[in-house]
């Protein structure tokens, strides 16, 4: 969506099944997420000062969740920037399609779990900032 802001990006409290022999998140399509989950894939082994993203998605929706370590989310939708740190498995960025990404400051360990709303599609990426903009604006 073309009309989403940096505002339309939330961090959501995931449920936590707590119990002394540790904890367990589920997350249901659906149910915790306003979509039905198409693909899973996660970022590891990022070297340290490493910046991954740097793009939008026309249709896509993502939740990520720092499901180790840490690591900030920048988000731009071409007018304001929002800076998001993901520290703990029982938080969940949802980010609704189009908006600007970018992922930076990964701590040693980092694990980056993205549950997204369909399949790779390199038709569904906006890489470069300026058509970005251009693609907002119009
Ligand atoms: P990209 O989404 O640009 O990575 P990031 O945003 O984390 O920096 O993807 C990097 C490469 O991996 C790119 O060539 C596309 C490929 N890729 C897949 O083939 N399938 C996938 O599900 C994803 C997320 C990426």
């Amino acid at each position: 969506m073309k009309s989403t802001t940096v505002f339309s990006a939330t961090l959501l409290d995931l449920p936590v099944i707590s119990q002394e022999k540790g904890n367990i998140t589920a997350i249901n399509g659906g149910i915790e997420l306003p979509f039905d989950i198409s693909r899973v894939y996660y970022l590891y082994d990022v070297p340290g000062g490493a910046s991954r993203g740097g793009h939008a998605h026309i249709e896509l929706q993502q939740l990520i969740v720092a499901a180790s370590g840490s690591f900030d989310i920048i988000l731009n939708d071409g007018h304001v920037k929002r800076t998001f740190t993901l520290n703990r498995p029982d938080k969940g960025l949802f980010m609704p399609s189009g908006l600007w990404r970018e992922l930076d400051n990964f701590s040693s360990g980092a694990i980056c779990l993205v549950l997204a709303s369909d399949k790779y599609t390199e038709g569904d990426y906006i890489r470069d900032l300026s058509d970005f903009k251009e693609w907002k604006s119009n």
